[in-house]
């Protein structure tokens, strides 16, 4: 295991702490990410799917009775994995998981029509993982990327009873800039598709954007 791996605060957040969080009323992060996952399923209709931070499989249910022959199921917390594992593995015939850094380039061997990566790029260097996901696509395959965005909310993790237990990774969350995001896909050789909006939940807001590998 890497470095990063090692150090991430995310191996320090109970799976309990952290799926009660995100579905809590307050917080209401879980019900928006599965509810979004679902439709980028839906646009891409994709043979072979890798979620990045999969974590315990939140909107996994989206993918059953689905034409995918390929989901693979990344996270660096081998914890929430094997929950996932236990939660979706019968229903997901291709599932797998793979504990990985998704910093490194060769921890996934690629060949997806679609990578959803749904608030992890704030706790990566974020053109490394561009980067790395255009390798990881096929050729017109789609990054679709939900990103955390600035308001008015006071902290960057949202407040909640479980809140404390999530305290190893907020030092880690940095907020991706969406000019920069911009020109890393557009560098990574990755087209921003049309249709990219931004929603609000409790006074955060997120976007969500496309983005094709062209060649
Ligand atoms: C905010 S959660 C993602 C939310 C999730 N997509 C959902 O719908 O609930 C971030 C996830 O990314 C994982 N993660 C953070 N850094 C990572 C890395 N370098 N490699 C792989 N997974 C990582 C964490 O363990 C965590 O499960």
């Amino acid at each position: 295991m890497s470095e990063r791996a090692r150090r991430s605060g995310w191996l320090d957040v109970p799976a309990a702490s952290y799926d009660a969080h995100m579905s809590d009323a307050s917080v209401g992060q879980a019900q928006l990410l599965s509810a979004e996952f679902a439709d980028a399923l839906y646009r891409m209709q994709p043979k072979s799917v890798a979620v990045l931070g999969a974590a315990t499989g939140n909107g996994f249910e989206h993918l059953v009775e689905r034409a995918a022959d390929r989901v693979v199921a990344v996270d660096i917390n081998p914890e929430y994995l094997a929950i996932l594992a236990e939660r979706f593995g019968a229903a997901l015939p291709g599932l797998q998981t793979a504990v990985v850094d998704v910093m490194d380039p060769g921890s996934l061997a690629g060949g997806f029509d679609l990578i959803w990566a749904a608030l992890i790029f704030e706790y990566v260097d974020p053109p490394t993982l561009v980067a790395n996901c255009a390798g990881w696509l096929n050729p017109g395959g789609v990054l679709a990327a939900l990103l955390q965005q600035p308001t008015r909310h006071p902290t960057k993790v949202s407040a909640s009873p479980w809140q404390k237990d999530l305290a190893a990774i907020e030092p880690e969350l940095s907020l991706v800039e969406l000019d920069a995001f911009a020109e890393w896909t557009a560098d990574a050789g990755l087209r921003a598709e049309a249709g990219a909006h931004m929603v609000e939940v409790n006074g955060k807001g997120f976007f969500i954007g496309d983005f094709r590998r062209t060649g």
